[in-house]
């Protein structure tokens, strides 16, 4: 049974909704599953935990909804060594941004592998345009991720 710390990004609640589907789920099958969707808690339980799963979203050109960026800036100016982590992304996007689809969810991911820490898996990317049901996508992967882990 995994132990998972899921870090949210989100503006208008996709996202959340994500993770709050994951972590009743998961959690229903035996699973430890926290949320943390306040980035600015978020880089000290980080330290602590030994796998996360970012769930995050892309707004405005590419940019990280509000309430994760205080995380990281927090990891960009701590730099902690996060090789004891392990890591998954789901990024939520929307395609008709073409040139910065998924963009937040690929900034975390980046940041947080600079940082040591080990992507399991691929990353889920999904697509707001063709995807009306994100959590079920989501949660259909996050089955698969947490075997690998
Ligand atoms: C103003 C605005 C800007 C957006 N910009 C992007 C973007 O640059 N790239 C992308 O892939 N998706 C973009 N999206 C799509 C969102 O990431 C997508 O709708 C996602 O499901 C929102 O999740 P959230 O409710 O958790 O924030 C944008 C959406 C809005 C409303």
């Amino acid at each position: 049974m995994a132990d998972i710390l899921i870090l949210v990004g989100s503006e208008s609640g996709n996202a959340q909704m994500v993770a709050d589907l994951l972590a009743e789920e998961l959690g229903k099958e035996g699973h430890r599953i926290a949320v943390e969707a306040r980035g600015a808690e978020a880089m000290g339980r980080l330290l602590d935990c030994g796998t996360a799963l970012v769930c995050c979203s892309t707004h405005g050109e590419g940019e990280l909804p509000e309430n994760i960026r205080p995380l990281r800036e927090a990891l960009l100016a701590a730099r902690p060594d996060l090789s004891q982590l392990r890591y998954g992304v789901i990024a939520l996007g929307d395609q008709t941004y073409r040139d910065t689809f998924c963009r937040g969810g690929k900034t975390m991911d980046a940041l947080l592998a600079s940082l040591g820490a080990a992507r399991i898996g691929e990353r889920l990317e999904i697509d707001a345009c063709t995807q009306p049901l994100p959590d079920e996508e989501a949660l259909e992967w996050a089955r698969e991720w947490v075997a690998l882990l």
